[in-house]
């Protein structure tokens, strides 16, 4: 057998993902020793309490709950308690202590990622955080190495597992969103606090670090536009069905032309999450269950896409263990880490300046003129008309005879052309507002077509 240098390698958290990480650590040391070129030494696994039942049986003398002295004098911290605190303070103590740092906090990297960056180029070290987006899927490496040399245009992704199996739950059996979160987080998906999936806080950090890695650019978290899935229901459900779409949470990162001054190219960014109408046809809506899937729009490579298990305690710990085996190589090959490359230093601009596809449902009165006034609407505000799709609820021919004009309804489905979110929000305000209109439904951006 060879005969490898030994790196000690602290653990913080021993939940989903950690406990599986410690197992696979212990079970596979001989195959990473010699993938790593270095025997990877379990010294500790730090937790809150040592008695807690874990998902896997794991020795107990390695169990502790003093974090800070089983970092010092580690070569290698994987910190996967999450959350900020005390995640932040123990990455930043492993890495000016000398170790390199693999983690899965997105909600860290999102809101402190500079802070760790720039400490970690301080001292020489390396972050590695493959699994922090899309769990199991290959997606950070891809983007800071592999397209490094080409021009991201466009990425959408299906990056929050959570909201993935409740929508698509909701759209293959009309299940009811509160039943289906309750089975998410059974299943150990969602987030301790599930808000942040269904409100779509765990998608915008994400899409911040992806757009971080795409465009060479610092996005902080507050420039993400954020919607969550707490309004979608089962009607809009059934609407996005019959004309074609499936409803998906999207992360949205897009590099757009001629928005600014501010640079020679003129290009900025958007980045941003919202639920959004995906046609059938496209790879993005045959994304099933808590997988994640992230398409990938480069000049030179053209479309990319890569898919799998977004969440999952023994598919993020793969992804976590690829970062160790990394990590061991760094550290036996010596030299200082590689930082993040983000001086393309490139402006977010505001939600209210993206442009894409709409469709807006109305319910209006049964009445002459309706179609005229609405359309007059839309394009007073410079939205142009695509497609109109009507159907009578309640129809002025089916009242009873004598009943008073005007109290049919009928439902309008107005698919847009593309427009500018501020142009649309206008126009669905003054839609609102307007005597023919009893009620908007929804409004439901169009992407991927
Ligand atoms: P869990 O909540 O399952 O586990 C957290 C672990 O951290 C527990 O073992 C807990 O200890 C320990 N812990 C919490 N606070 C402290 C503290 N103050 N000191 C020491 N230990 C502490 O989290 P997950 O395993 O689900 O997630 C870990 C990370 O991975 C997060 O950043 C998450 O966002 C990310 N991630 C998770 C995925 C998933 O599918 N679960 C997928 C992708 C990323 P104890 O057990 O004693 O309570
Ligand atoms: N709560 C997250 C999700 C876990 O549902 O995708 C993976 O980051």
């Amino acid at each position: 057998m060879t005969e490898y240098r030994r790196l000690r390698v602290a653990l913080l958290g021993a939940g989903a993902v950690g406990s599986q990480v410690a197992s696979l650590l212990l079970e596979h040391a001989d195959e990473l020793a010699d993938r790593a070129g270095a025997t990877l030494e379990l010294a500790g696994i730090a937790v809150r309490d040592i008695d807690a039942p874990r998902d896997v049986d794991l020795p107990r003398e390695l169990f502790t709950t003093d974090p800070e002295t089983l970092i010092v004098g580690s070569d290698i911290v994987i910190e996967l308690i999450g959350g900020i605190e005390p995640a932040r303070t123990h990455i930043l103590q492993a890495i000016t202590s000398g170790a390199d740092v693999v983690t899965a906090n997105k909600a860290l990297l999102a809101t402190h990622g500079a802070e760790i960056f720039d400490t970690a180029d301080q001292v020489g070290a390396s972050v590695y955080y493959e699994a922090a987006v899309a769990g199991a899927i290959p997606i950070i490496r891809p983007l800071r190495d592999s397209l490094a040399g080409d021009r991201v245009h466009r990425i959408m992704g299906i990056v929050n597992g959570t909201t993935n199996y409740i929508l698509d739950r909701m759209d293959a059996e009309g299940a009811e969103f509160d039943d289906v979160l309750a089975e998410a987080q059974a299943l150990g998906y969602a987030e301790a606090d599930p808000t942040a999936d269904v409100e779509g806080y765990d998608a915008a950090q994400k899409a911040a670090i992806l757009a971080s890695l795409a465009f060479h650019t610092a996005v902080p978290l507050e420039a993400v536009h954020r919607e969550g899935i707490l309004g979608i229901d089962k009607a809009m459900m059934d609407a996005a069905r019959h004309a074609g779409y499936v409803i998906k949470l999207l992360a949205v990162c897009e590099r757009l032309a001629g928005e600014t001054d501010a640079s020679a190219t003129g290009e900025a960014i958007s980045v941003r999450v919202y639920p959004a109408l995906v046609p059938r046809t496209h790879p993005l809506a045959s994304v099933h269950g808590a997988n994640n899937a992230v398409f990938v729009q480069a000049e030179a490579a053209g479309d990319l896409m890569f898919y799998g298990a977004g969440a999952g305690g023994i598919q993020t710990a793969s992804a976590v263990l690829g970062d160790v085996v990394s990590a061991a190589r760094r550290h036996i090959a010596g030299g200082v880490g590689v930082g993040e490359s983000t001086r393309a230093n490139l402006p977010v601009v505001a939600i209210g300046r993206v442009t894409t596809r709409y469709q807006i449902t109305l319910e209006v009165e049964d009445l002459p003129g309706v179609l005229a006034t609405i359309a007059g609407i839309l394009s007073d505000g410079r939205v142009s008309i695509a497609t109109v799709e009507q159907n009578i609820l309640t129809g002025s021919d089916d009242l009873a005879p004598g009943a008073a004009p005007g109290t049919g309804v009928a439902r309008l489905v107005i698919g847009t052309h593309t427009a500018r979110e501020q142009d649309l929000s206008e126009t669905v305000d003054r839609l609102a507002a307007s005597d023919v209109v009893a009620r908007v439904v929804s409004v439901l951006r169009v992407e991927g077509d």
